[in-house]
């Protein structure tokens, strides 16, 4: 019984808690996220392979400059419907640190599959240095990591215009309506045409934002596809093995009258 108490404790804290965190942190966003479409939405919704593709070379020629994906290998890459000698050509155009050598030093080369994508700084303080202070997060699960998910990056990326009148803007700081306190240190990095797409997709900045969100979702959970398979199998087991219960539950009773 006191075991049951403490339990029900705990529960009306962290329910309480729960409902006093909420207002603050409605507080901090008060502009609510555009929902995009994407082509993974609902429960039926699968990866766009051509824009996943996009998406990491948005990553690769943009984001990279900052932004690590450490939980990343270049061999993850196959997944997204690269093949092996393409997948090896991207990996290659990334130097690696390895080593140490016979001499003992450390030294840099092409990347290969086996390798995790590379980071861009050589420790978050070289990072933070270089980004007036502050530290371009890992985006390896990004999506799963801020509220609205693939929407928000989008809605992040798309967001940056002139502050409003009166708006104090601090020093090397950039205005972004969606990010919350409108105030980032991360500049505005998509412009019109700045990826050259090889399928013929125009370089807009919808564009770019759009799949280099999808592919970020994608690296943040790549086995969306499977558990949403599973899912819709497990309901049709459910349903058939409810129909049969059903069926022998009347030949079983049909004699009790
Ligand atoms: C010039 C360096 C630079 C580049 C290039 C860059 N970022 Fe950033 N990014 C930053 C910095 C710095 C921050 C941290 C901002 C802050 O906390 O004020 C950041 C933060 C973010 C965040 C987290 C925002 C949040 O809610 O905390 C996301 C998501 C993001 N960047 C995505 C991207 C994507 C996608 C690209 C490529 C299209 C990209 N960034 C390119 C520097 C960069």
């Amino acid at each position: 019984m006191l075991r049951f108490r403490n339990l029900l404790g705990a529960l009306v804290l962290g329910a309480g808690a729960l409902l006093s965190a909420a207002p603050a942190r409605a507080a901090g966003e008060a502009v609510a996220i555009p929902d995009t479409r994407f082509s993974f939405d609902g429960i039926f919704g699968t990866f766009d392979r051509a824009s996943l593709q996009r998406g990491f070379q948005v990553y690769k020629e943009v984001c990279s400059a900052c932004h690590s994906m450490h939980l990343l290998s270049y061999r993850n890459l196959l997944e997204i419907g690269f093949t092996g000698d393409q997948a090896r050509a991207l990996a290659a155009q990334f130097q690696v640190m390895d080593g140490p050598n016979d001499q003992g030093e450390m030294f840099e080369r092409p990347a290969r599959l086996s390798d995790r994508f590379r980071r861009p700084f050589p420790n978050d303080q070289a990072a933070r240095a270089a980004n007036n202070g502050a530290l371009p997060p890992d985006l390896s699960v990004i999506v799963k990591a801020r509220p609205g998910g693939a929407d928000y990056i989008h809605a992040l990326l798309t967001g940056y215009s002139d502050p409003p009148e009166g708006f104090q803007l601090g020093q090397g700081m950039n205005y972004n309506k969606y990010f919350p306190g409108h105030q980032i240190a991360m500049p505005n990095v998509l412009n019109p045409g700045q990826v050259q797409f090889a399928d013929g997709t125009e370089g807009s900045v919808e564009n770019m934002a759009h799949d280099v969100s999808s592919f970020l979702a994608w690296a943040a959970e790549p086995e969306l596809e499977q558990r949403r398979r599973m899912g819709v199998r497990i309901i049709l087991f459910l349903v058939v093995i409810g129909g049969l219960t059903y069926a022998v539950k009347r030949k079983v009773w049909a004699d009790v009258h």
